[in-house]
């Protein structure tokens, strides 16, 4: 079944926040990579990454339904962050948006009976729930670190370690 026009265009709104993540991730990645705090700021490279992964997941769906993608502009990602805690706290309530996003678009999916577009945005519900459990879990870290810096120096390295599978 070819995708409907409105589906269509609903996912191509999906894709353009699956890029604007990854832009978000990488504007993340600069911060800390300017603050010396390079395994912070590979874990958000490798991130960025994993977004336009998704971004493509979309993309490629789309196509493969029959469908056009046309790109849309990209939300511009803050130009600084006030420190480290508010990056990761940034970074939860955005992918808390972004499951938002995912769990209106399954919903229109069933109203439409488009059980092919439900069944990849299942994925995506899937890996937003290890996406907000992984950023709660290094916001509540960082609280817990506060301002003892041979914390931040040690918390930084555990996430330099992030594989590129993650
Ligand atoms: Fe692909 Fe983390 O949203």
């Amino acid at each position: 079944m070819r995708i409907s026009s409105s589906m269509q265009k609903a996912l191509n709104g999906q894709i353009s926040k699956e890029f604007g993540a990854s832009y978000l991730y990488l504007a993340m990645a600069a911060y800390f990579a300017e603050k010396n705090l390079n395994g912070f700021a590979r874990w958000m490279r490798m991130q960025a990454l994993e977004e336009s992964k998704h971004a493509m997941k979309i993309f490629d769906f789309v196509e493969d339904r029959g469908g056009r993608v046309t790109l849309e502009a990209v939300d511009r990602p803050p130009p600084d962050f006030p420190n480290p805690l508010a990056v990761f706290e940034h970074a939860r309530d955005h992918e808390a948006k972004v499951s938002a996003g995912i769990h209106q678009l399954f919903e229109m999916a069933g109203g439409e009976k488009d059980f092919a577009t439900q069944a990849t945005l299942q994925w995506f519900i899937t890996e937003q729930v290890e996406e907000e459990k992984t950023s709660t879990e290094i916001v509540e870290t960082l609280r817990m670190i506060g301002d003892n810096a041979s914390g931040l120096y040690m918390f930084d390295k555990e996430l330099g370690r992030r594989g590129s599978s993650d």
